[in-house]
């Protein structure tokens, strides 16, 4: 079986993993989750989203998030679904931020109140605009397999916007299991699809465990050469606009499966573990 010698993991507990939690959890926690995750080693952490405070609450003060980050001197990355949520972005220095945009029309239009294409055109705009300010930009496809609400997801789909947002500049495309529906064979075969059409692009696996799939996702985009992937510490997560979704893969899981195999991720297993009961405690899931 092909194993990488090293991949990267990115940390999305702070940001998927909390945005869905029905109670505000304070500033004060959600710090700590982030210090506590800086010390693990993770080169990037996503840790909030410029978005607006009525669409996902518990994401207000991203601004007061993103002054702490540059307090640890950690590389972050922030969600930036609009331009004046790039605007926000940008009047804190956030070094790397995230658009997205959902394969499915009507998950798009439920998550960011826009048609694809309309979508697509301020995406055009806003990444010419972060690309100007040297802000490292990616691009994520929510719904890249499956939708919860209008079923499978073609490749044809998956790949226009692929080949729109890749056009206007991304640095990297993060494709989302959102729903957490994806099985390991479209998953190895939509990925080397998409490698195939986009050979010069770095893409990231973005799995959700709704159906405990997510680690045998891993195995099989590993297969296809995928080297990034995104997790959350105990599992926390879930969009708010997809409904029965649960939380992002484990990245004590993944982290301890990938080591188990050989293959690096430069994250520090027993401290990781250690943070696992604090995590929990700030879920109501
Ligand atoms: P909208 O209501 O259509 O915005 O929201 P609008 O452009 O019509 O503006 C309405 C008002 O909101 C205006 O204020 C704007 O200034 C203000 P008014 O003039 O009425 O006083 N406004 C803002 N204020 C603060 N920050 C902003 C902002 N934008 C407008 N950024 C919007 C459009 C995109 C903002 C909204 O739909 C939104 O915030 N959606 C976010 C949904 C979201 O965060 N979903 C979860 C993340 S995606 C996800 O989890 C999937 C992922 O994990 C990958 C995967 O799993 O696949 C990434
Ligand atoms: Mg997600």
């Amino acid at each position: 079986m092909y194993v990488p010698k090293e991949v990267e993991i990115i940390e999305v507990g702070p940001r998927d993993g909390l945005q869905n939690e029905p109670k505000p959890i304070a500033m004060v926690d959600k710090k700590t989750l982030i210090k506590r995750l800086a010390e693990c080693g993770f080169a990037r952490i996503e840790t909030a989203s410029f978005v607006h405070p009525k669409w996902v609450p518990q994401m207000a003060n991203a601004e007061e998030i993103a002054h702490y980050c540059q307090e640890l001197g950690l590389t972050y990355l922030a969600l930036t679904p609009n331009l004046k949520a790039l605007e926000r972005a940008i009047s804190v220095g956030v070094p790397q931020v995230a658009v997205f945009i959902g394969a499915s029309e009507t998950f798009n239009r439920k998550n960011i109140n826009r048609s694809i294409a309309d979508s697509l055109v301020e995406c055009k705009q806003l990444i010419k605009l972060a690309k100007k300010k040297g802000i490292f930009i990616r691009g994520y496809v929510s719904m890249s397999f499956s939708c919860p609400y209008e079923g499978d997801v073609s490749f044809e789909q998956v790949r226009y916007i692929c080949e729109s947002l890749i056009h206007y500049g991304v640095d990297e495309m993060d494709m989302g299991d959102t729903n957490g529906q994806a099985n390991p064979k479209i998953v190895y075969e939509r990925f080397m699809r998409l490698r195939e059409f986009f050979p010069e692009m770095t893409f990231v696996a973005h799995f959700h465990d709704t159906e405990r799939m997510a680690l045998a996702n891993v195995i099989a985009a590993l297969q296809a050469g995928i080297t990034k992937f995104d997790s959350s510490i105990a599992g926390l997560g879930g969009c708010p606009y997809s409904p029965g979704a649960t939380g992002n893969i484990a990245t004590e899981d993944l982290v301890l499966m990938l080591e188990k195999m050989g293959c690096k991720t430069n994250v520090n297993v027993e401290l990781l573990k250690q943070i696992i009961p604090y995590a929990k405690g700030l879920s109501s899931h």
